[in-house]
């Protein structure tokens, strides 16, 4: 981990996107909407690493794609150093999307299979044709393959000769190729072996501090992201359930949801479970078109009662936590939020 700055460089505040849901051929009436993130606000300070985590569906791709500016909010605002993206000159965005860059889930199909992996690396220069002249690129395109533990000499070879775990090498050579500031992980190992899942994680650590690199990485599993991550949110259908350090998330949560996760979390030390509740999460996700009212974790959440139904939680540090320096001090979208001692399944 990078030593962070107190200075956010990406502010989030109250990001919505709604998919319209329609129907109809000929005269398509909007029935409904897909409510794929519902106001969510979070800051990445500049040379941390924020973890994103929460089930399928919930709105994570999402997030990293009105991230990315490949998708347009439905309201709410991404300030990238201060500065709305939305208001910027068409100039002034192209630089902003040069230091935003991304890395996606599943190198299989991210790579063009009929692209050599230099030419793959080098895409980006194409368009940022100011960072690397023609003259450079291939100079440029094996360091990078160098920076990310490739041989140099792989440069003319096509993304079936390599593994899963090289091919996300690969993937990551072309996400630096433009010097960024921040890097969106949309899943980066979930598609690789267990095996390999540490080597790459490792690898993104280092870069991270050789470029002071800021890194929104997102994971379907607490467990992948804790060796990375200084602060967590855990999300849920749309919404951060919580928000905090690691430690606060991992030692000290405060949600339902997070504690439910948490309990399915593999835990390598069996010693001195048996105090411990462990948490089955029962039911399916509801449809993010049709959210429960109030909390919308309460058709799953044991702790539910009818005030859970009303009034939707907000993501605020709990009054009863506010003076507390134990941990359980951080946002937590719950109206009964408490720290449980649960068993790491
Ligand atoms: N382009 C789209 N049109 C309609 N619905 C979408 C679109 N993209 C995503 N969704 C829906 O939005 C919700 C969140 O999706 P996504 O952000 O991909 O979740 P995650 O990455 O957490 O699995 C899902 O219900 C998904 O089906
Ligand atoms: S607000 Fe209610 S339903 Fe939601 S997480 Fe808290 S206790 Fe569960
Ligand atoms: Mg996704």
């Amino acid at each position: 981990m990078a030593e962070p700055t107190r200075e956010p460089i990406l502010q989030v505040r109250n990001l919505v996107k709604h998919f319209p849901l329609t129907q109809g051929v000929l005269f398509r009436r909007q029935i409904g909407a897909v409510k794929a993130v519902d106001d969510v606000s979070f800051d990445l300070y500049q040379g941390e690493t924020l973890g994103i985590v929460g089930e399928s569906g919930c709105g994570k791709s999402t997030v990293a794609k009105l991230l990315m500016s490949l998708e347009k909010p439905t309201s709410g605002q991404i300030l990238y150093k201060g500065e709305d993206i939305a208001k910027l000159s068409s100039r002034a965005l192209k630089a902003v999307r040069r230091n935003i860059q991304m890395v996606f889930q599943d190198p299989y199909t991210s790579l063009n299979p009929r692209m050599t992996v230099g030419d793959i690396i080098g895409e980006p220069f194409e368009i940022h044709p100011e960072v690397a002249p023609k003259g450079d690129r291939e100079k440029k395109v094996r360091e990078l393959l160098d920076v990310v533990g490739l041989n140099p000499e792989y440069i003319n070879r096509y993304p079936h000769q390599f593994s899963g775990g090289q091919r996300q090498r690969i993937g990551i050579a072309r996400g630096l190729a433009l010097n960024p500031e921040i890097i969106i992980c949309d899943e980066p190992v979930s598609a690789l072996d267990v095996s390999v899942q540490a080597q790459v994680i490792n690898l993104m650590d280092r870069l991270q501090n050789e470029f002071d690199l800021s890194y929104l990485f997102i994971a379907h599993d607490l467990s992948i992201v804790r060796h990375i991550s200084d602060r967590v949110g855990v999300m849920y259908l749309g919404k951060l359930a919580e928000i905090g350090s690691d430690t606060e998330i991992y030692d000290h949560p405060t949600h339902p949801y997070t504690q439910a996760l948490l309990s399915a979390v593999p835990q390598p030390d069996p010693a001195g479970r048996d105090s411990r509740e462990r948490i089955i999460l029962a039911g399916d996700v509801p449809s993010p078109a049709n959210p429960p009212s109030g909390c919308r974790f309460r058709t799953r959440c044991w702790k539910a009662e009818a005030r859970c139904a009303e009034e939707a939680p907000l993501l605020a540090i709990p009054t009863r936590f506010a003076s507390d320096d134990s941990g359980a001090s951080h946002p937590s979208a719950c109206h009964f939020a408490e720290e449980k001692d649960v068993v790491h399944a």
